[in-house]
C-alpha cells in the first residue's frame, strides 16, 4: 500500500513537470522531491532556469504539499543574487526573524544567512516560528558553499509525528498551550552573562536598535507579552498551540519547538549545558525557556519521547554548491548537523 502510494505521488509530479528535468524520491515515502535538469539550457542558463521555475509554479506548489519538500540540483544558482531571483515571484514573508533565537545577519534583499549557531551545536529538528502565532508558509535553503564535513541541513516529515507520541503527552499538548520565554540582557549593563558559553544575546543587537519603544511596537505587533527588569534585561514571552491543523491539507500537525528550546545536553552539548545549570539555576533569566501554559515544563521523559520520534524520522543528505531546497514549514521540520570547516547557507522565508 505504501509503495502504491510513493509512485503514484511520484509519477503525478512527474506528469506535471514534464520533460526537461528528472525527477526522484531519494528516500521513498519522506521528503524530499529531488529534481534536476535534463536539459542543457536549464542546467547552463539562469534565466532558462527562472522562467522554468515561474512556468512549473503550479507543480511546485502542489509537490511541496505532497512531497513537503523540493530539492533542485544541478540548476545554474551561482550567487545569492540568482537565490534571490530564482524564487522571486514568491512572496517573502514580511516580518523576517527580528526576536528569535537562531543569530543570523542579512545577505542581500530577504536572503538571510541561515544561522551563525557555532559549528558544534546540532540545531534540533523544528519548524520555522512555531513559537509565533504567525510565521512563514514556506523556508527556501540555498547552498553557497558546503562544510567540509557533517553541516546537513536535516529535514522530516511532520505528517504522523504527533501520533507517534505518547499518548498522555499528545494529550497535553492537546489540552494546553505552549509557552516560550526569552531573556535578552542590555549591552548597557555590565552583566555575567554576556560570557561566550552562555550564548545570551542582548536586545540592542538582536533587534538592531537601542529604542526599547521600536522593540515593544514589533512585540505586540507579534502577539508577545513583554517585562522589562531591573538589570536592563528584557524578558518577552508568546502563548501558542502546540498542534496546528494545516490550512490546505487539513492534517493535524505537532507545530511547537518544546524540544529545540530547552537548554538540555542533547541539543546545546553536555557542557554547555552544565555551566548554564549551574550558572542560572531555577532563578536568574534564561535566554531562552518554555513550558506548558499551565506553568508545567517539559520532563525528561517528555523529552525524550519527542526527541526520539524526531531522530527516527531524521533525514539528511549533504550539500552542494547551487542545491536549492524549498520546504513547507507546517509539513516538514527542518535543523542542521554539526560541521567543519566552512559553510555557507543561506535562507529565505516566504509568506
Ligand atoms: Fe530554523
Amino acid at each position: 500500500m505504501a509503495s502504491a502510494t510513493i509512485s503514484s505521488r511520484l509519477d503525478k509530479a512527474r506528469a506535471q513537470f514534464g520533460a526537461g528535468v528528472r525527477l526522484s524520491e531519494p528516500f521513498p515515502g519522506n521528503p524530499p522531491l529531488w529534481i534536476e535538469p535534463l536539459d542543457d539550457s536549464l542546467r547552463g542558463d539562469f534565466a532558462v532556469a527562472r522562467h522554468w521555475i515561474v512556468e512549473h509554479r503550479e507543480a511546485i506548489e502542489q509537490a511541496l504539499l505532497t512531497f513537503g519538500a523540493i530539492v533542485w540540483r544541478g540548476f545554474p544558482i551561482a550567487s545569492s543574487e540568482h537565490f534571490a531571483g530564482l524564487l522571486d515571484q514568491f512572496e517573502p514573508y514580511a516580518q523576517g526573524y527580528a526576536g528569535g533565537t537562531s543569530d543570523r545577519k542579512v545577505v542581500t534583499g530577504n536572503v538571510m544567512e541561515a544561522t551563525r549557531t557555532p559549528p558544534e551545536v546540532t540545531i534540533p529538528l523544528h519548524q520555522e516560528m512555531s513559537y509565533m502565532p504567525s510565521g512563514p508558509r514556506l523556508v527556501a535553503f540555498y547552498c553557497r558553499e558546503p562544510s567540509l564535513t557533517g553541516g546537513e541541513t536535516v529535514i522530516c516529515d511532520m505528517r504522523g509525528l504527533l501520533e507517534a507520541l505518547p499518548d498522555p503527552l499528545r494529550a497535553k499538548l492537546t489540552t494546553h498551550d505552549v509557552e516560550y520565554v526569552r531573556n535578552m540582557r542590555s549591552e548597557a549593563v555590565d552583566d555575567w552573562r554576556a560570557e561566550a558559553v552562555y550564548r545570551h544575546p542582548t536586545w540592542q543587537y538582536r533587534f538592531e536598535t537601542g529604542d526599547p519603544a521600536t522593540i515593544e511596537v514589533l512585540l505586540k505587533e507579534r502577539g508577545a507579552e513583554f517585562e522589562r527588569h531591573g538589570d536592563g534585561s528584557l524578558s518577552f514571552w508568546t502563548r501558542v498551540p502546540g498542534i496546528t491543523t494545516h490550512p490546505v491539507t487539513g492534517d493535524l500537525l505537532y507545530f511547537n519547538q518544546m524540544n529545540s528550546q530547552v537548554q538540555h545536553p542533547l541539543t546545546i552539548g553536555e557542557e554547555r549545558a552544565a555551566a548554564i545549570d549551574a550558572a542560572y539555576g531555577t532563578i536568574t533569566p534564561r535566554a531562552y525557556s518554555v513550558r506548558f501554559s499551565n506553568g508545567e515544563a517539559l520532563s525528561e521523559a517528555e523529552f525524550m519521547a519527542i526527541h526520539g520520534t524526531f531522530e527516527a524520522r531524521k533525514i539528511a543528505f549533504p550539500w552542494e554548491a547551487g542545491d536549492v531546497m524549498l520546504l513547507e514549514n507546517r509539513l516538514t521540520g527542518h535543523g542542521r548537523n554539526p560541521y567543519t570547516g566552512p559553510r555557507d547557507i543561506q535562507v529565505m522565508l516566504i509568506q
